[in-house]
């Protein structure tokens, strides 16, 4: 099983952005814990991160025929972005969304999301944690084979 783990605009700046409300851990740290349970688990990971829109689009569409599910936070795009949402829809690929902070409890406009209705589910607020998470929920579904 291989599994696109896609990181939306401004998460490169992990660990420096913001830490009092996305922690300290780098995104490589992140990246580096994601790998070691996709290890464990018995999966292929790869990453990619983006600050464009149009870039974050094209690796979601390269996801098809390589890839069996999507792990992805959306970041910003969350709340902006019908192209993303489309296209993990043309796709057509089981994706869970992540988010290191509980948008819920933020600020009103980043409690919509435009990628949760194509989204099998939703992890937020668990720091880090959230994509740990994440990849069992993905990794589950795609094994009961509920596309
Ligand atoms: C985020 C939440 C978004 O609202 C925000 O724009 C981000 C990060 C999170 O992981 O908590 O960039 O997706």
């Amino acid at each position: 099983m291989k599994i696109l783990v896609v990181h939306g605009p401004n998460l490169n700046m992990l660990g420096k952005r913001e830490p009092g409300i996305y922690g300290v851990a780098t995104l490589d740290e992140i990246n580096a814990a994601i790998s070691v349970l996709a290890q464990e688990l018995g999966c292929d990971v790869t990453f990619v991160q983006a600050n464009g829109e149009g870039a974050l689009v094209e690796a979601i569409h390269g996801a098809l025929g390589c890839c069996d599910g999507i792990l992805i936070n959306p970041a910003a795009y969350t709340h902006t972005s019908v192209a993303l949402r489309d296209a993990i829809a043309a796709v057509g690929l089981p994706a869970v969304e992540v988010h290191l902070s509980n948008i819920h409890c933020r600020e009103e406009f980043r409690h919509h999301s435009f990628i949760a209705p194509v989204a099998v589910g939703q992890i937020a607020g668990f720091g880090p944690d959230s994509y740990l998470l994440g990849l069992r929920a993905l990794f589950t579904h795609i094994k009961k084979g509920i596309v």
